[in-house]
């Protein structure tokens, strides 16, 4: 019925639509607080009058929006209210982790709540669509938007997807409080070549159905209304231009029926990727199936032209145009144009302490504890610390990157936020200790968006010198290293993932004082950190945790809160593994297991086969034991279940959160296989000297995988199952699936 109700609805608009201010709607430009391309748009009031615009992003508060809306309402011939985009990537302003760092916590419900709260603060500022969820796999950490998604691994970023949407959407996006969510880059933009951004991807079309497209499907399963294409190229044709992507695949297969947008000027950068004129490739784009175009306005002035041409059907504008009115009307904008532009709203709904305080608790949880050599951690709150290092001093990278809306210049320092938790218990020192890196033209371009870190242009052995003498005087040092936040997010590749030189040395100097010594880690990404791990007795990784960082920092290095994250991408020992992730295929030649090398087998010369970290790991203050795995029969039927159980008990001294995990590994199929793949997992409490059984259920659908026909099927025969800590350090036990 409400179907019915809304397609009378549009069906009489779109009667009354002349084509030009159809075109018009497909028309996203941006507002300008965030851009990142050259093209910027421009007469934006005038052509919001002309009914010029549908879209608008990168604009914010409700009196900014208000304006614009009103222009559209009471100026545009038709009065079709403007959709206003923007990117609420990990939270508004309140900054929840980095999405790789809130993959990290492995919390479904705590995710789904940073995507709530982030629809309440965006929502009461005026925008009513984000551009999120980032769902691209990526096992490439040289690609800094590895950053912004989830990790490598396809069933966790599955269910992540699934949660940010219900937490933006909930289930009724007409409400005043919820966000339309994009999900991004369709498609497969996290395996760009070489890790370089704006690349080409060539994948099979197996690899793909199996690994790198579910999280979109899972997005989409989710209720996700948009869809961003990406600005790769995929087996020859870029996705914006992409018909069996966007219309064969995701219209015909998957039954999509949202809105596509492009991101930024991708139709005019297929002209760049060699397809034809602007003229050209806007047609084809059209035609493979965008609706809306992203700032380059090549919809806006080329279609008319196409369509008296008959290079472009009257039924593709319509179809477009439809899509872009329908997320309109879904979101209530034709009922109330002005429903997300309450000021009152803005000031009671933004910043609240609450949304601080599950900010706060995402960061704890977020951080991944990679060493703990006797018991270095959890720090006693007396005595006197020292906070040596570049990012010791920096409210305006805590945020991480892509955090548009974050209040960037008001964010404590990690120095700050451990002061307020710690008060005159423990007395803090300071100091910069190194440089970022000690190529200014790298720290400049390092630290865009007026996120500075303080650059020291003395001799660096006077500023190490000087750095050690507050160190010596203290009796624990935190080393507070790694990257800034805009060394990751996009257009921030890398192809050296080692700790910076100047802060390498800085750290040499600082193990010298044989002071007790961690290593506070902030990264958008995956490093190497072979050299690190053997000298610093405890590292931990608080990726970029947001607004409420320097208290979180405290809350975990005090033992206020015992760390729980484990790492959503494998850590490789040098940038020569890339890309290494848990779940490779076998090969012909495996090693034997646990060697470093054998002649003639799949290895290396010079460094194991092995990751530094692998996917899932993250050590805790206590320990966990698991038992052996106990299965309630040795074989599977195809309509029945087996339940998968272990024990875990909590060994240490302190209560404890651990992420028990499951593989699953097809012995022998009609195509190779993974050697595992991570199919479930429970997050629970155990209290210290407790134990707790862990049950799972397989069924036939957590054996399926697409074949070479692409048909998706399980098939008979042999399969292990792995239970664990994480991917490496498992229980395993074997069952058949019989008919
Ligand atoms: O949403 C983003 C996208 O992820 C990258 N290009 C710009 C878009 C809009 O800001």
């Amino acid at each position: 019925q409400d179907q019915q109700k809304m397609d009378q609805f549009i069906d009489g608009l779109l009667s009354k639509m002349t084509v030009e201010e159809k075109i018009g709607q497909l028309n996203l430009v941006t507002g300008g607080e965030a851009t990142t391309g050259s093209v910027v748009s421009t007469d934006v009031e005038s052509k919001i009058k002309a009914g010029n615009i549908g879209g608008i992003f990168s604009m914010s508060s409700p009196a900014k929006i208000r304006k614009a809306q009103e222009l559209a309402v009471k100026h545009s011939r038709l009065g079709i209210p403007i959709i206003f985009g923007m990117d609420v990537i990990h939270g508004y302003k309140t900054a929840f982790p980095i999405p790789l760092g809130l993959a990290a916590t492995w919390d479904m419900e705590l995710i789904r709540k940073t995507a709530r709260v982030s629809a309440v603060e965006a929502s009461a500022d005026g925008i009513n669509w984000t551009f999120s969820p980032m769902v691209d796999i990526s096992r490439d950490p040289r690609w800094g938007r590895i950053s912004e998604g989830s990790g490598e691994d396809t069933y966790l970023t599955s269910r992540i997807a699934r949660e940010m949407v219900l937490g933006y959407q909930g289930n009724d996006l007409s409400q005043y409080n919820t966000l339309l969510a994009c999900v991004k880059h369709f498609a497969l933009y996290g395996a760009s070549e070489a890790g370089r951004d704006y690349q080409a991807t060539d994948m099979s079309l197996h690899r793909m159905y199996n690994e790198y497209l579910p999280p979109y499907k899972a997005a989409l399963g989710a209720g996700a209304m948009s869809v961003m294409t990406s600005f790769n190229d995929i087996n020859g044709l870029p996705a914006t231009a992409n018909r069996w992507l966007l219309t064969d695949l995701l219209r015909n297969d998957w039954g999509f029926k949202g809105l596509v947008v492009t991101d930024y000027t991708a139709v005019n950068e297929l002209i760049d990727h060699g397809l034809g004129d602007l003229h050209e490739v806007s047609a084809l784009s059209l035609q493979a199936g965008v609706d809306m175009d992203m700032v380059g306005e090549g919809f806006l002035t080329t279609l008319k032209k196409s369509l008296t041409e008959k290079r472009v059907k009257e039924e593709d504008i319509n179809r477009a145009v439809r899509f872009v009115l329908e997320a309109k009307y879904r979101l209530g904008l034709f009922d109330d144009p002005y429903r997300y532009c309450d000021e009152q709203r803005a000031k009671r709904e933004i910043g609240k302490p609450e949304h601080l305080a599950l900010a706060r608790e995402a960061a704890t949880k977020s951080f991944v504890l990679l060493k703990n050599e006797q018991q270095t951690l959890p720090l006693k709150k007396t005595g006197s610390i020292a906070v040596i290092g570049p990012l010791a001093n920096t409210g305006a990278n805590m945020p991480g990157t892509w955090s548009v809306s974050a209040d960037h210049a008001n964010t404590q320092t990690l120095v700050e936020g451990m002061r307020e938790v710690l008060g005159n218990k423990v007395k803090i020192s300071t100091h910069l200790g190194a440089n970022l890196t000690e190529d200014a033209a790298l720290q400049e371009r390092s630290t865009m968006f007026g996120r500075t870190i303080p650059r020291d242009t003395r001799p660096e052995s006077e500023i190490i010198a000087e750095a050690l003498e507050i160190a010596n005087q203290a009796d624990v040092i935190v080393a507070a290293l790694g990257e800034s936040s805009e060394m990751s997010g996009e257009s921030s590749s890398r192809t050296d993932l080692n700790l910076p030189e100047s802060q390498s040395r800085l750290l040499a100097a600082l193990v010298k004082t044989g002071k007790p010594l961690v290593l506070v880690l902030f990264t958008g990404r995956p490093l190497t950190l072979s050299v690190e791990q053997k000298a610093v007795p405890a590292i931990l990784n608080v990726w970029f945790g947001g607004t409420e960082t320097g208290k979180a920092v405290a809350d975990v290095l005090f033992g206020d809160v015992n760390p729980s994250g484990k790492l959503p991408a494998t850590f490789p020992q040098n940038v020569g593994q890339i890309p290494l992730y848990y779940s490779q295929k076998n090969t012909g030649r495996p090693l034997a297991e646990g060697a470093w090398f054998q002649k003639f087998r799949s290895n290396y010369l010079d460094v194991s086969n092995e990751p530094l970290y692998p996917f899932g790991f993250g050590l805790s203050y206590t320990t966990f034991e698991y038992s052996p795995i106990q299965l309630s029969s040795s074989s599977l039927t195809r309509s029945g279940q087996l339940k998968v159980a272990v024990d875990v008990k909590n060994t240490g001294n302190y209560d404890g959160e651990e992420v028990v995990q499951l593989y699953i590994r097809d012995m022998v199929g009609t195509i190779t296989r993974p050697v595992k793949e991570l199919k479930g997992f429970q997050k629970l409490m155990i209290k210290k000297g407790e134990t707790k059984r862990v049950e799972f259920t397989i069924g036939e659908a957590d054996l399926k995988f697409y074949d070479l026909k692409l048909n998706h099927v399980a098939e008979l025969g042999a399969f292990k199952v792995f239970i664990g800590t994480n991917s490496r350090d498992l229980q395993q036990a074997d069952f058949q699936l019989t008919d």
